[in-house]
C-alpha cells in the first residue's frame, strides 16, 4: 500500500510516497530558509505564499521519484495541525482536491504524532512498547507515553519556549542568522561546556515540565554583562559558510558561552527523559523533532544511564518531512480511519 504524505505545518514543504508504513519510495523536501532566514524567524504570510508555489512541483517531483501515479496509491495523507494556519491550509486544501478528483481516502495526521513515527521508519522492529517519546523542535518539546497500538498519553511539556526556539532565540542575539540550532551544533563543540554555569529549571507541580524561558534570560544577560552582542555579523555570513569561517569570525567566549547553553538544554532533556521513563517502566526510549539531530544531545543519550535503548530517526527525518506523515497513517488506514472534507487547519491540535 503506498500513501502520499504532505506536510506544510512551518516553513517547509514537503511531499513523499511511503510504501506499507515502512519503504521510503520518495522524500522530497522544499526548504524556504532562503526566504525566512534574513527576518531572523518564519515570517507566516511569506510562509504561505512559498507553499502555494511549491506545492505542485513538489508533490509532481515525490510521485515521479517513487516511480508512483496517482493510481498507484491506496490514501493521502497530509498535516492537519498544529502550525502555521496558513501554511496548513495549502497542504490540507490541495490533498482534500486530489482526493476528490482520486477519489482516494484523505487521512489527517498530527504533526507530532509524524515525528514519533519518524523514528520507527528507521528504528521499526526493534522499538518495544510502552515507548517513551521525547518531541523536541522550534515547535514543541513533549514527553508522550506511546502504547501498542500507538495510544499517546502526554507525560510533560514546556511551559513557555520549545527547546529548539531556545536554540534560535539565543542565536539570534548573538547575531547568528535563523535558524540557529545547526549552528549552535557545530559551533559548540569548540567552546568549554563548563565556562558559564547555568541553573538548572524546577518545575512546581508537574516536574516532568520544562521551562526554557529562564536560560534563555540568563544568556541574554551574560551576552549584556559581557559586551558580547552585535559580535557576529550575519549579514556577512549568510552565504552558506563553511564551519571554519563560523569558527573565524566567533570568539572564543561566545563558543564557550555556546558550548555552556546546549550543555544546559541537554541535561534538561536528559534528566526529565530519564524520569519519565522511570515512571512508565518504558522499554524504549524515541527522540525526534529538529534538535534531535544535535549531535551533542545524541551523544549525550547514548552516554547516559537510561532505562532502554534509545532511537534516533536519521537527521533527514529529524527536522520536517513527509515521510513521517504518511508513516503516521499507515495504521489508521490499516484501521479503516479516514476523513472527509471537513478536514480543517488546527494551529493547536494536541496528540493527546
Ligand atoms: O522539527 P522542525 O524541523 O520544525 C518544527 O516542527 O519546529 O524543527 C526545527 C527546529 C528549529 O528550532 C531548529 O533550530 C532546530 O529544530 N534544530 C536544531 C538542530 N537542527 C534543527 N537544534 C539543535 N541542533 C540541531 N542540529
Ligand atoms: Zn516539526
Amino acid at each position: 500500500m503506498r500513501i502520499l504524505g504532505i506536510e506544510s505545518s512551518c516553513d517547509e514543504t514537503a511531499a513523499a510516497v511511503v510504501e506499507d508504513g515502512r519503504e521510503i519510495r520518495s522524500s522530497v523536501v522544499a526548504s524556504q530558509l532562503a526566504t525566512h532566514g534574513k527576518y531572523g524567524g518564519v515570517v507566516p504570510e511569506l510562509a504561505s505564499r512559498e507553499h502555494l508555489r511549491a506545492i505542485v512541483p513538489v508533490v509532481r517531483t515525490a510521485l515521479q521519484e517513487a516511480q508512483t501515479t496517482i493510481a498507484d496509491l491506496s490514501a493521502i495523507a497530509v498535516t492537519e495541525g498544529p502550525g502555521l494556519v496558513g501554511s496548513l491550509l495549502v497542504g490540507i486544501t490541495y490533498a482534500k482536491a486530489l482526493c476528490f478528483a482520486r477519489s482516494l481516502p484523505l487521512i489527517g495526521v498530527n504533526h507530532i504524532e509524524g515525528h514519533i513515527h519518524a523514528v520507527l521508519l528507521d528504528a521499526g522492529g526493534q522499538v518495544e512498547f510502552p515507548a517513551l517519546a521525547l518531541v523536541v523542535s522550534g515547535g514543541h518539546t513533549h514527553l508522550y507515553e506511546v502504547r501498542e497500538g500507538f495510544a499517546y498519553r502526554l507525560l510533560g511539556k514546556t511551559r513557555d519556549d520549545a527547546a529548539g526556539e531556545a536554540y534560535d532565540k539565543v542565536a539570534k542575539l548573538l547575531g547568528f542568522p535563523y535558524p540557529g540550532g545547526p549552528i549552535i551544533d557545530r559551533l559548540a563543540p569548540y567552546g568549554d561546556p563548563e565556562a558559564v554555569k547555568f541553573t538548572l529549571a524546577h518545575m512546581k507541580g508537574n516536574a516532568l515540565d520544562f521551562s526554557f524561558s529562564g536560560l534563555k534570560t540568563a544568556v541574554l544577560r551574560w551576552v549584556e554583562q559581557h559586551d558580547m552582542r552585535g559580535e557576529i555579523d550575519a549579514r556577512r555570513l549568510l552565504q552558506q559558510p563553511s564551519l571554519e569561517d563560523w569558527l573565524r569570525f566567533t570568539p572564543q567566549p561566545t563558543l564557550d558561552l555556546l558550548a555552556s547553553f546546549q550543555r544546559t538544554v541537554i541535561e534538561e532533556l536528559l534528566r526529565r527523559l530519564a524520569a519519565s521513563a522511570d515512571q512508565i517502566g518504558a522499554r524504549s526510549l524515541l527522540i525526534s523533532g529538529g534538535v534531535a539531530s544535535n549531535a551533542g544531545l545524541r551523544a549525550a543519550a547514548r552516554n547516559a544511564r537510561l532505562p532502554g535503548p534509545v532511537f534516533f530517526p536519521s537527521p533527514a527525518l529529524s527536522t520536517d518531512n513527509a515521510a513521517m506523515i504518511a508513516a503516521a497513517a499507515f495504521p489508521k488506514l490499516l484501521r479503516g480511519q479516514q476523513d472527509d472534507f471537513s478536514l480543517r487547519a488546527q494551529a493547536n491540535l494536541a496528540l493527546a
